[in-house]
């Protein structure tokens, strides 16, 4: 059956950001089972989820709480549209968002990924300013290395070019930013009347290689763009839901979004969904007459799925009930003094930390500064390596990511940092 189902996913699937020619010659993981923080492959091998399913996974994989509340709403009904149609889930997942996230945002807009809630945040920043009779506000300012997924509006806000410039052709044109205060408002002074949002990835850019933020820069960048009428758009896909340390990663600098956008751990990493989280200021600017043309033509056929919103809510409630971000402090600070050994390793550049996101960038010579050729994929290495230890890993090209769920046990943790010492050490072939 395992080898049957090999050739058949060799045979029949394409998968994302994978080369399949190189996929096609290896014997991959097919993951049968989860449970908690570990997964199980179709030899019956347990490995520890280190990067929590693409960071998605917030409770651990079958979690009683998550996975009762997606079976009773199954006995009731598993999708209905949200176009024209409401349904209780949806509605006490709004109010329940609203309630956590920062204040000034009061209406939730679902959709079902990352990528279409920034698509969503996107087009309703820029047609506000039409309504606001500003038709002139139409770019966008978005950051060097910075990701906000792969639909062809959120590619033109991306900042990564290995994976974006060979779409530039159909592309929208936007100003790239870097994290420095004085040319971020030379920019705006001079072309704010042009510009209808700001967006940024909080604190630490994910896909980009766990880059953090310099402190106060996000506080810095939001109070700007209020002194120029820009909107400042969160993307807190990745940050969202505890990464961090705190439920937001703009709660650690005070900040109020304009807008939110939210996927990933919203449904403790179950099922797809997502949401963009706008103010009254911005909702208010597309009432009117139908004749007016001011209505948001904009939503998906699984916008708001009833199953995903019922383990959106079943999420939520154990962050309480357990107190998840309580309980992840202590992890947080073993893992800040156990990353320091890393530090020391010869291979190691530079070791990054926010909370339970965590970036460790390889180096061929620390000394001489020279970094690993993208194309000697030393990441993919050092995953080889963990798989065969009993962990998976997913780099971002030299940087190996660390972000499992954040009720992984400290005895776990403590083994997926042994694993992942060991794996770079033997990837490398260098110690210290
Ligand atoms: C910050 C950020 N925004 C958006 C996305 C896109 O999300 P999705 O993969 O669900 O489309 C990601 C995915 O990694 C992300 O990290």
């Amino acid at each position: 059956m395992r080898k049957n189902l090999t050739q058949l996913d060799k045979k029949y699937v394409w998968h994302p950001f994978t080369q399949m020619r190189d996929w096609l010659r290896e014997d991959p993981l097919i993951v049968k089972e989860g449970r908690g923080v570990y997964l199980k492959d179709m030899h019956g091998r347990w490995f520890i989820d280190g990067v929590s399913s693409l960071w998605v996974n917030v409770h651990g994989h079958r979690n009683k709480e998550i996975d009762s509340a997606v079976k009773k709403q199954l006995g009731k009904i598993a999708h209905s549209t949200f176009l024209g149609l409401s349904h209780e889930k949806a509605i006490l997942l709004a109010r329940q968002l609203i309630g956590i996230v920062p204040p000034g945002l009061n209406k939730v807009f679902y959709s079902d990924n990352g990528s279409t809630s920034v698509e969503i945040a996107l087009k309703m920043c820029f047609q506000y300013w039409r309504h606001k009779g500003m038709a002139g506000k139409t770019k966008f300012i978005y950051f060097n290395n910075s990701y906000h997924g792969d639909t062809v509006g959120s590619v033109s806000v991306g900042g990564i070019n290995l994976f974006h410039n060979i779409y530039k052709p159909l592309l929208f044109g936007s100003y790239m930013a870097g994290f420095c205060e004085k040319k971020l408002e030379t920019l705006l002074k001079r072309h704010h009347k042009k510009i209808a949002a700001l967006i940024i990835e909080p604190l630490i850019q994910g896909a980009g290689g766990m880059l953090l933020c310099p402190s106060g820069f996000l506080k810095k960048a939001r109070l700007l763009c209020s002194r120029y009428d820009i909107l400042f758009i969160a993307d807190e896909v990745a940050t969202g839901f505890g990464r961090t340390g705190k439920m937001f990663a703009c709660e650690h600098e005070k900040v109020r979004p304009d807008v939110m956008c939210l996927g990933k751990g919203i449904t403790g990493g179950y099922l797809p969904l997502a949401a963009t989280i706008t103010s009254d200021k911005i909702y208010r600017a597309f009432l009117g007459y139908y004749g007016h043309k001011k209505t948001f033509f904009h939503g998906h056929s699984y916008t708001a799925n009833p199953l995903a919103c019922s383990a959106a809510l079943a999420n939520l409630k154990i962050f309480k009930k357990e107190k998840t971000l309580q309980k992840l402090k202590p992890k947080i600070n073993y893992l800040k003094i156990q990353l320091k050994v890393f530090q020391g390793l010869k291979n190691v550049k530079e070791v990054r930390q926010l909370g339970f996101m965590v970036g460790i960038e390889l180096i061929k010579n620390k000394k001489a500064g020279t970094p690993y050729h993208w194309e000697e994929r030393i990441g993919l290495k050092v995953v080889n390596e963990a798989r065969k230890r009993g962990a998976i890993l997913r780099p971002l090209g030299n940087v190996i990511v660390l972000m499992p769920a954040l009720n992984i046990s400290m005895n776990t943790l403590k083994k997926l940092l042994k694993i992942t010492y060991q794996s770079i050490v033997s990837a490398t072939g260098n110690v210290k």
